[in-house]
């Protein structure tokens, strides 16, 4: 039988208030800032340098468009399900309404390595632009501390301070956070758009030529000499060229995880039925935008051969408009934009957790909330420790293939979601609509699989492994103590 949350049980856990409930506290316009806040990061800041000098060329650009729509047609299928179920577990809750219960613990227990690695990734980044930012001033940070032992350190200690420190800001409140957060957004919307304003006229249209440098495999299978597959698997592909830029595009993807971060609010939202698709789509419009328009100039500033293995593209396109002075500040605004994001993840994440204590698949310390602030506190510093670990340690190429992957699986559940519920549900009130159901829905599916395809094999595996030991913990605790369950089998004696 297939443990499913009633959409009107939902609704009615949403609008429950007073002690023990999270407070509607965000505006829309919080909201999109608070997409924003998730989205613009190391992705714009670090991987456009190198999609454009190992994939597209001057053509990151249209990596980037890609991936937009990519992330845009999962963004339709998100807005319609957070605002009619806007409660703050996100995809985890709309795959218990749509799949059963199962599924939302899978997906749930998904969301760990999009929310919580993702903050563990981009803080490990965050170390190498702040120790950038120490040296403007003659201060060397020691390398041992900027690094993890699999990277020729010892840890990455940076990146375990800035998770600390914005985990007890969590702590002290959403309204707190929220509030330092639009700061940090408004200072890095700041930089993007100085950024381009600069720039612009100091663009040499030669760096825009050839605009998608060429691809000998794929010449070779335009004459007629090599075989697609022969050129599929060999080492041609995705380096320039289409496949350049769709390699590329599945890069640059990174860059816009965060924008369904938003709909884990949706229990704080003052008014969530307007504010959940203004929120989604009004964050992914913004960076889309912001993004084609910062590549546009970044590659039109500096020849994207330049880019290659360069820890600071934007500092070394910068370089070029001659306001070297304003270098310390761009640092600081990167750093702020950093910041943001690694706060929405931690946010994001306590929110799916919360949710799944207050089912029962999860204890209950995970939902326990803070008598005064009012914030599952103890969920937050769980995750201090658990994300500090991995933002200590680990690799973050290795976490932020782990990151993109898991992100894309979730995806992919939300848009099946979105098929199921029409199908099943096709009456329910719903304040915002998927357009084009179920082309959207379907192209959602087409486009996520096809970039998970795109990552190295070895994030297959280590998903395989955590999607494994998230099934172990279900039969062992959460099936045991699922409230769903108990109220049917109680209502059976
Ligand atoms: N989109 C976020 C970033 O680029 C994860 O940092």
């Amino acid at each position: 039988m297939l443990f499913k949350k009633s959409i009107p049980q939902l609704l009615a856990e949403a609008n429950e208030s007073g002690e023990g409930t999270l407070q509607r506290s965000l505006t829309s316009f919080n909201l999109v800032a608070l997409g924003v806040g998730a989205i613009i990061g190391a992705g714009l800041f670090s991987l456009t340098g190198i999609a454009a000098a190992d994939n597209a060329g001057p053509a990151v650009i249209l990596s980037f468009i890609i991936a937009a729509i990519g992330c845009g047609f999962a963004g339709l299928c998100y807005a319609e399900f957070a605002s009619m179920i806007p409660v703050a577990g996100s995809a985890y809750t709309y795959s218990y309404a749509t799949m059963g219960e199962f599924m939302a613990w899978i997906i749930g227990w998904d969301l760990v390595l999009e929310y919580a690695l993702g903050a563990a990734t981009v803080a490990a980044s965050w170390s190498q632009y702040f120790s950038q930012f120490l040296s403007e001033f003659g201060i060397h940070f020691p390398q041992q501390l900027l690094h993890g032992p699999w990277e020729g350190g010892l840890i990455n200690l940076p990146a375990i301070v800035i998770v600390c420190l914005l985990s007890m800001l969590l702590i002290r409140g959403t309204k707190d956070s929220s509030t330092v957060n639009n700061v940090l957004v408004i200072v890095k919307v700041a930089v993007v758009l100085i950024f381009i304003a600069l720039g612009w006229s100091f663009i040499d249209p030669a760096n825009h030529t050839p605009f998608i440098p060429a691809n000998a495999g794929e010449e070779a299978v335009k004459a007629g000499t090599k075989g697609f597959f022969e050129f599929f698997a060999s080492e041609d592909f995705g380096h320039f060229g289409i496949s350049g830029v769709l390699r590329g595009a599945g890069v640059v993807f990174f860059a816009f995880i965060g924008f369904d971060a938003v709909s884990t609010a949706a229990q704080e939202a003052k008014n969530p039925q307007k504010g959940m698709p203004i929120g989604i789509i009004g964050s992914l419009i913004v960076c889309t935008l912001l993004y084609v328009l910062f590549s546009y100039v970044m590659t039109g500033l500096e020849n994207y051969t330049k880019f290659a293995g360069d820890a600071k593209p934007v500092a070394t396109a910068f370089a070029q408009t001659g306001y070297t002075f304003l270098n310390r500040f761009l640092m600081v605004a990167i750093l702020a934009g950093y910041t943001s994001v690694i706060l929405v993840m931690l946010l994001g994440q306590s929110r799916v957790f919360y949710s799944m204590s207050k089912d029962g698949l999860l204890p209950k310390i995970f939902s326990d909330l803070h008598k005064k602030n009012q914030t599952p506190w103890k969920t937050n510093l769980m995750f201090m420790v658990f994300v500090s670990i991995f933002a200590g340690f680990v690799p973050v190429s290795d976490l932020g293939h782990m990151v993109s992957i898991g992100t894309l699986f979730a995806f992919s559940l939300v848009c099946i979601g979105v098929l199921i519920l029409r199908k099943t549900d096709p009456d329910l009130v719903r304040p915002f609509r998927t357009p084009l159901v179920p082309l959207v829905p379907i192209l959602g599916i087409i486009v996520c699989v096809l970039m998970m395809a795109s990552l190295p094999i070895v994030s297959w595996e280590r998903l395989g492994i955590w999607m494994a030991l998230g099934v172990a913990i279900y039969y062992a605790y959460g099936r045991k103590h699922s409230h769903i369950r108990k109220e049917y089998h109680d209502s059976q004696k």
